[in-house]
């Protein structure tokens, strides 16, 4: 079996970055044991007496003098309007390093840590990417000194979420630790009937994938069945190394037995066993019960959890389009503008498309382009509610040809024609969440967030190349009662109460509508 690119490539990263922190403590000691003996005089040289002194020296002193200066260019032109900035600020999430310069008692040190030492020779300010679809050492080392996140742990927990009890971190992906500047998590939910989706959708992602899954009752066991299935049977370790399951349930609906995954992951699954996920959706515990699915708390906690600075909070129907993740990280680390020249906070759409139900997902946008010519693919919910993924500048997009690397197409706002927009995008943790009080079937669930977006002033990035596909077969409007009558009710709701909130909470701007 092929191991995947991207383990192979976190292991010599981990080399790297063990390395690096080595260098990087002496540097940090040394620093501080200067400005203790009030020697703070920039460029004094300081030489460590020790065996291994010199090629350190030479490590340091190239630190000092060329990478300090080339990311002090680099950033310069943020420096002073973030130094001038109160906390409050918001900081566009892809230059949080900046916010490292804040603090100025302990500015030279930490001007120090963001200059990230590296064995990576960065003579030239451009990013000579050779494959866009591999992230080389250069590019890591240049997404770690722009983003400056924090790594996280990555622990089960059982947490309580308003009603909602999580068992976070349930069956964890064999990936390991991950640094959070070197992937992307996709961050989705659903009960566990969604889970055939799982397969085609880490095939093309093929990095973190954080899962939230409703399982309440006796939902239970045929999802800690089909975690297990999917792990086992499925002819490739992918799910195994990527995916990370999470489990949620109303406390009025907690399953009679809660399985302990050391002991069941303990042994294989009976793989001529059927899939547990193919089920009739209406035998469900959920649909039995009638209850409503709390789509915003899965979100929160798949977003939540990831391990990663970027994030794409999505459906588990939409697919990827392949190589997103090396493709939209080596455009980060190029960082030209419009995302070295704007403060703004950012996050960046990815186009949908439909494709027909007997359709393989196209992989290319080449590919996409000649399924929306035959009319194999249309826009997102073209049938459904054509106006509400309408993109801006989307036709131009469908037209333009696929570039060779990943860039941003147009800069939109949530504005004018696409004041209801509910763009589906990458953005990092330090997004607003989603209100946990609306269900999927009141409808505009991510309504409340786009609002926010909106207030904040956020500028949409769309992205060139990048798209996502719905699992095969076009949808059409088909008239729903029941859920149309939650969704006034949810409107209102909205209206009423969580409208007002978020005036008071944020303010209001004028363009932005709820
Ligand atoms: C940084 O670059 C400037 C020119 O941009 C140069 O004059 C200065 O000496 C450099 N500083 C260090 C510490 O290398
Ligand atoms: C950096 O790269 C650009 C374009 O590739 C080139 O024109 C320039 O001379 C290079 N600068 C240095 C210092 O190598
Ligand atoms: C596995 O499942 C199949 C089909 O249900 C069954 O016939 C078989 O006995 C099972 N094998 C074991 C080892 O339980
Ligand atoms: C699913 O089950 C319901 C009732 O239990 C039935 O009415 C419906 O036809 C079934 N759907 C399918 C696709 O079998
Ligand atoms: C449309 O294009 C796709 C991709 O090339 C192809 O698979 C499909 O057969 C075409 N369909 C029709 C109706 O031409």
């Amino acid at each position: 079996m092929q191991v995947p690119n991207f383990l192979i490539m976190l292991g010599n990263r981990r080399n790297l970055i063990f390395r690096v922190s080595i260098v990087f403590n002496i540097a940090v000691l040394l620093y501080a044991a200067m400005h203790y003996s009030g020697n703070s005089a920039p460029g004094v040289d300081w030489v460590p007496i020790t065996s291994e002194g010199l090629e350190r020296t030479a490590e340091l002193r190239y630190l000092k003098e060329d990478v300090r200066n080339e990311t002090m260019v680099r950033f310069a032109e943020f420096g002073p309007r973030v130094a001038e900035s109160t906390s409050q600020k918001v900081v566009p999430s892809t230059m949080s390093t900046v916010k490292k310069t804040v603090s100025s008692t302990a500015s030279d040190v930490d001007k120090k840590i963001s200059a990230a030492p590296s064995e990576v020779n960065i003579v030239n300010e451009t990013l000579d990417v050779y494959d866009e679809s591999v992230l080389s050492e250069t590019t890591l080392t240049l997404l770690r000194q722009l983003l400056g996140c924090n790594d996280k742990d990555f622990l089960p927990e059982t947490l309580q979420r308003g009603e909602f009890w999580v068992l976070k971190n349930y069956v964890r992906a064999n990936h390991g630790a991950i640094a959070c500047h070197e992937s992307i998590t996709y961050t989705t939910h659903g009960g566990f009937e969604f889970l055939d989706n799982l397969l085609p959708l880490v095939e093309r992602w093929m990095a973190p994938v954080s899962l939230a899954i409703h399982a309440p009752g006796s939902d239970m066991m045929p999802t800690v069945n089909s975690i297990r299935y999917l792990r086992d049977c499925v002819g490739n370790d992918l799910i195994l190394q990527y995916v990370t399951f999470h489990i949620f349930f109303s406390n009025k609906h907690i399953p009679s037995t809660i399985p302990v995954p050391e002991d069941f992951l303990k042994t294989s699954y009976n793989c001529s066993e059927p899939p547990p996920y193919i089920v009739n959706s209406s035998s469900t515990y959920k649909q039995q019960k009638n209850l409503l699915y709390p789509i915003n708390v899965g979100r929160n906690i798949a977003r939540g959890s990831a391990l990663t600075h970027f994030v794409l909070p999505s459906d588990i129907e939409l697919y990827p389009s392949p190589d997103l993740v090396p493709k939209f990280l080596n455009m980060i680390a190029r960082n030209e503008a419009p995302l070295s020249t704007s403060s703004k906070p950012r996050v960046f759409p990815i186009s949908i498309f439909e494709i027909a139900k007997n359709q393989n997902a196209p992989t290319t946008k080449s590919e996409l382009q000649v399924m929306l010519r035959n009319k194999t693919a249309i826009p997102f919910h073209k049938y459904v509610c054509p106006t509400c993924h309408n993109i801006p500048h989307g036709k131009e997009w469908m037209t333009t040809l696929e570039g060779n690397q990943m860039e941003v197409f147009h800069v939109g706002k949530r504005q004018g024609k696409f004041v209801h927009w509910e763009p589906i995008f990458i953005g990092t943790n330090q997004d607003p969440f989603y209100d946990e009080r609306l269900s999927w079937e009141g409808k505009q669930d991510k309504m409340t967030q786009g609002y926010v977006l909106c207030v904040k002033d956020y500028e949409f990035m769309i992205l060139n190349n990048a798209f996502l596909v719905h699992k095969p077969g076009i949808k059409y409007y088909t008239k729903n009662v029941k859920r149309d009558k939650i969704g006034s009710r949810q409107s209102a709701y909205v209206r009423n109460v969580i409208h007002p909130e978020l005036k008071k909470l944020y303010g209001v701007k004028s363009g932005c509508v709820l």
